[in-house]
């Protein structure tokens, strides 16, 4: 669906218009603190983070959401930030926001810590799954309502090194 060099060339242009912005904004008593939704994060967040040019802090939190088993949106917190948020500028990084439940839980996780800022880039967006609205401010790409695998994303939690993105077909499709 997705090449790698369609990707890389997306990822390149993401990381400049991210440290451009942050540079007006970030500086040292309010620095920037990327924050990797894991597991699906942990490959786009290493090529985006590493063509940055502006200082940054890294960390990460993870969540489960069974919006697979039902359609609830119940999320959990699975494992927490170690930083102390508060007064930094707060950058999420995500796969893939598909109904926006596990976005919309974790941007009220995060505003409720007091950071000077919180926004959101995802590296793939399915608009037309989307169940709550959540305000996205960096999108790598949207794409059709299909299940996607590779560079981070999983089906069972296999295929996430693959370097380009592809999508699953289904048995019964
Ligand atoms: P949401 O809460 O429905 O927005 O979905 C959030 C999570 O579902 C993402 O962080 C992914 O882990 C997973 N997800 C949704 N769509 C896909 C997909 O197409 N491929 C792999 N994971 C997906
Ligand atoms: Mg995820």
């Amino acid at each position: 669906m997705l090449t790698t060099e369609e990707i890389q060339t997306r990822v390149a242009e993401l990381s400049s218009q991210i440290s451009t912005d942050y540079k007006q904004i970030a500086s040292k008593q309010k620095p920037l603190l990327i924050v990797g939704v894991l597991r699906g994060c942990f490959i786009f967040l290493a090529d985006l983070t590493r063509a940055m040019t502006i200082t940054h802090q890294v960390d990460f939190i993870a969540l489960q959401s069974y919006t697979k088993a039902n359609t609830t949106g119940a999320v959990e917190l699975r494992l927490d930030l170690l930083s102390d948020i508060a007064g930094k500028h707060v950058l999420i990084i995500e796969d893939i926001v598909d109904s926006g439940y596990t976005m919309r839980y974790l941007l009220k996780l995060i505003e409720a810590r007091q950071p000077a800022s919180v926004r959101v880039c995802t590296l793939l967006s399915k608009p037309s799954k989307r169940k709550v609205k959540v305000g996205l401010d960096y999108i790598g790409f949207k794409i059709p309502n299909v299940f996607v695998v590779g560079y981070g994303l999983d089906y069972d939690n296999r295929y996430r090194t693959l370097a380009n993105i592809g999508r699953v077909v289904l048995e019964s499709e």
